[in-house]
């Protein structure tokens, strides 16, 4: 098989937002105990913090880390988790049917995510609680000093506010899974008003309000369209949630489920623009994909419910293998190639929970084949992103239409000069050729290291104790002719091509 792209410094489609390398640390199963967080363990510093986590979160290049949930945010009273730790409540959780203990709250988070050199997206609770508790938290954490809440933060060992920037208004409310759900002119309203009291707060906040839970909702569109009316001049974004998996061993559909984010993409901000025109509005709402994944969801709601109360139990600890990686790619080129609207998202979740970091409580860390991907275009993926469209074959699936067998998008960094091509095969049969248009940028590029990810069994995983069976091959080659270069993409395939 054969594919060409041209791609040019010129055909800009916005800079490359760091945002876009988020990803989410929620009080869920073992994401935040016995993840990154376990006293006790032989590589936990002196906050209880692992630090072979620590160091996989900066190998990831995440930026941005929404917190505490999730579903979990919708029953959470944010003031059980300061203060001393003997003193604070153990709870139920009810979102996860688990047990609470508090252990960890915003100041130690803040800590590991100063530790991480990541910025927090703090979620409120707006399913059981309202706009007082919202300005609560947020006096809390970013009030500098002189009030109670400020002080409070002080007295507990924080002197310097946390500077949290972006806010988002709660979490899937649209959900009748979510503790308080709403409907859209309810939670529209409680948004609203919470915007409005935040932005009194403090002017400058970035805010995210709740857009639907998926694309599949029965409300989406509608959700979108009711909340963004109440809430258009006091937000920055609607949110984007979406979870993709293999149904039925159709691995061309899933293979394409990159086509489904594309259109959910462009729906979404197709309703919000058309609520925009109808406000006779100029500003444009952003999209803030804030949870985004392969997740085997139907494995999990197909299980039996969970009956003991236990602390941290092992819940969604998806084994993620070849093909899976494959998909995470995809999604990420799908995320860079809408950079003019997109401008947050955060993989859902960091460790265990759906995770590209596993961890065994007082044992190892490992990478999931989905850190790979992930890892290697938060590294290369500088500058702006540029228009790229491939020119190739196609195949039709049963869940998502006519999907291109090669998909790809590239990035550009005027300053350094560097060139990457991230692009995917989706064919399980046949390698692709792919011929790479470099005219416009002169004499300029030439190759400089391939990263693929590829392999016979696309059902390989890693574990603890081969945590290294699914990795990058950077013995890929690129010839150049003139001013085309070829790379050779194997079937299921992603690869990283850097020219500079
Ligand atoms: O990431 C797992 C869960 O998926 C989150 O708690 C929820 O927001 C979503 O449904």
């Amino acid at each position: 098989l054969k594919a060409h792209v041209t791609l040019d410094p010129a055909a800009v489609v916005a800079p490359v937002s760091r945002r876009l390398f988020g990803t989410f640390v929620e009080h869920m199963g073992r994401c935040v105990y016995t993840g990154i967080y376990e006293p006790g363990h032989p590589l936990a510093d002196e906050d209880g913090f692992r630090t072979d986590v620590l160091a996989l979160t900066r190998e990831l290049g995440v930026t941005t880390v929404r917190y505490p949930g999730g579903n979990f945010v919708s029953g959470y009273r944010w003031e059980d988790g300061i203060g001393p730790r003997a003193q604070r409540p153990r709870r139920r959780e009810l979102a996860w049917h688990s047990i609470e203990t508090n252990e960890i709250g915003i100041d130690e988070f803040a800590r590991w995510a100063a530790k991480a050199g990541v910025e927090i997206m703090y979620a409120v609770n707006l399913g059981t609680r309202g706009v007082q508790e919202a300005l609560d938290v947020h006096e809390y954490c970013n009030q500098p000093a002189g009030t109670t809440l400020a002080d409070l933060r002080r007295a507990n060992g924080a002197e310097q506010p946390y500077g949290i920037a972006m806010w988002c208004l709660g979490n899937e409310l649209d959900g009748p899974w979510q503790l308080g759900h709403k409907n859209a002119a309810e939670y529209a309203r409680l948004a609203a008003e919470t915007a409005r009291a935040l932005r009194a707060a403090e002017p400058g906040l970035q805010l995210v309000a709740c857009g639907s839970s998926g694309s599949t909702m029965p409300t989406f569109g509608s959700w979108e369209s009711t909340v963004l009316e109440e809430t258009y001049d006091l937000v920055d974004y609607i949110s984007c949630h979406a979870y993709y998996e293999e149904y039925d061993g159709d691995l061309g559909s899933f293979l394409a489920c990159a086509n489904d984010m594309d259109h959910f993409i462009d729906s979404v901000v197709a309703t919000a623009d058309s609520v925009g025109a109808r406000l006779r509005s100029r500003k444009k709402i952003q999209l803030s994909f804030d949870e985004w994944n392969v997740w085997y969801l139907s494995r999990f709601q197909g299980g039996p419910p969970p009956t003991e109360w236990q602390v941290a139990p092992r819940v969604i600890e998806d084994e993620y293998n070849v093909a899976d990686a494959v998909v995470v790619g995809n999604l990420l080129i799908a995320l860079l190639r809408h950079s003019d609207r997109v401008t947050a998202a955060c993989q859902a979740q960091l460790v265990n929970v759906i995770a590209p970091i596993r961890t065994e409580p007082g044992g190892p860390a490992w990478r999931q084949s989905i850190f790979h991907p992930f890892a290697r275009t938060a590294a290369l993926a500088r500058g702006d992103v540029l228009r790229t469209a491939v020119d190739g074959p196609s195949y039709e699936t049963e869940r998502y239409g006519t999907a291109a067998t090669v998909d790809a998008v590239a990035t550009h960094d005027p300053a350094t000069g560097d060139l990457v091509l991230f692009a995917v095969n989706r064919d399980r049969a046949e390698p692709v050729e792919l011929t790479v248009g470099l005219r416009a940028f002169g004499a300029g590029a030439r190759p400089a290291g391939t990263w693929t990810l590829a392999d016979d069994d696309l059902l390989a995983t890693n574990t603890a104790d081969s945590p290294d069976r699914v990795t990058l091959d950077t013995s890929g080659t690129v010839t150049v002719d003139g001013d085309t270069a070829t790379v050779v993409l194997p079937p299921v395939s992603w690869t990283a091509v850097r020219f500079r």
